[in-house]
């Protein structure tokens, strides 16, 4: 049985006097034991929430794939492993459209990552012309396709977040989100076997919010949710850890 994950990713947003909505949102996750709840802010915000919220899962939104070197603003796993971080997102949408990532670039962030002990969330997702064309499952299991044999949900998870839904409200139909996780767990049983695809849970992103997140959260296959927007601030996030306790 895989337990509901939900991470908030605040991407270019949070100076320390937004800590008081990470007090407020581990309070909510604290007192829900049976969902996994984690907020990837930005780098330098990790420490001071750390200290915040100790105990509570922080993250980072991009490492670099190798452990030192002459990488100017860059980051380091061990860096981020230093700074009290426990996860990391690796091949967002908008890092691979504005720092032109590949899926192998995020597949060596991810072996980097995993190598320091941090854990993983992997994102996937179509444009929406890939949508339009049919080109959904394809695409997400190209991205996928360099997970590793021995991959296991102790340390990945994957993200499926259609890019056109991504900060616009639109999302898929829920039929829709259905069928591609079910897809991305199909591919990774193929890829990595049965363990794999029995404990790496699998996130919907892209416009989850307080008034979609029960039913999305309720779909097969869906095992939590990656948050934009609507994990700014407790009063959105915090529906969406109940809807995901259940
Ligand atoms: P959104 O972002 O919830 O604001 O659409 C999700 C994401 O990019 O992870």
């Amino acid at each position: 049985m895989r337990r509901k994950f939900v991470a908030g990713n605040w991407k270019m947003h949070g100076l320390k006097a937004q800590l008081k909505e990470i007090e407020s949102i581990a309070a909510t996750a604290t007192a829900k034991p049976g969902v996994d709840v984690a907020i990837c802010v930005p780098f330098t915000l990790i420490a001071p929430a750390v200290a915040a919220v100790p105990g509570f899962a922080i993250g980072a939104q991009d490492v670099h794939e190798s452990g030192s070197g002459a990488h100017t603003g860059c980051i380091s796993a061990e860096m981020l492993k230093e700074a009290g971080a426990t996860l990391v997102i690796v091949g967002h949408s908008e890092r691979r459209a504005d720092q032109h990532e590949t899926s192998h670039d995020a597949w060596a962030k991810a072996a980097a990552a995993r190598a320091a002990g941090l854990h993983v969330i992997l994102c996937c997702g179509e444009t929406e012309e890939e949508r339009d064309a049919g080109e959904t499952d394809r695409v997400v299991a190209a991205q996928i396709a360099e997970i590793p044999s021995d991959a296991r949900g102790d340390w990945l998870t994957i993200a499926y977040e259609p890019r056109w839904a991504i900060g616009t409200g639109k999302t898929p139909t829920e039929a829709e989100i259905a069928a591609t996780h079910g897809a991305i767990r199909a591919k990774v049983q193929e890829l990595a076997g049965a363990d794999a695809a029995d404990t790496i849970r699998i996130l919907y992103g892209g416009s989850m919010n307080p008034a979609n997140a029960a039913a999305i959260l309720a779909l097969s296959d869906v095992d939590g949710g990656l948050v934009g927007g609507a994990s700014l601030t407790a009063e959105k996030f915090v529906p969406i850890i109940e809807a995901a306790a259940g």
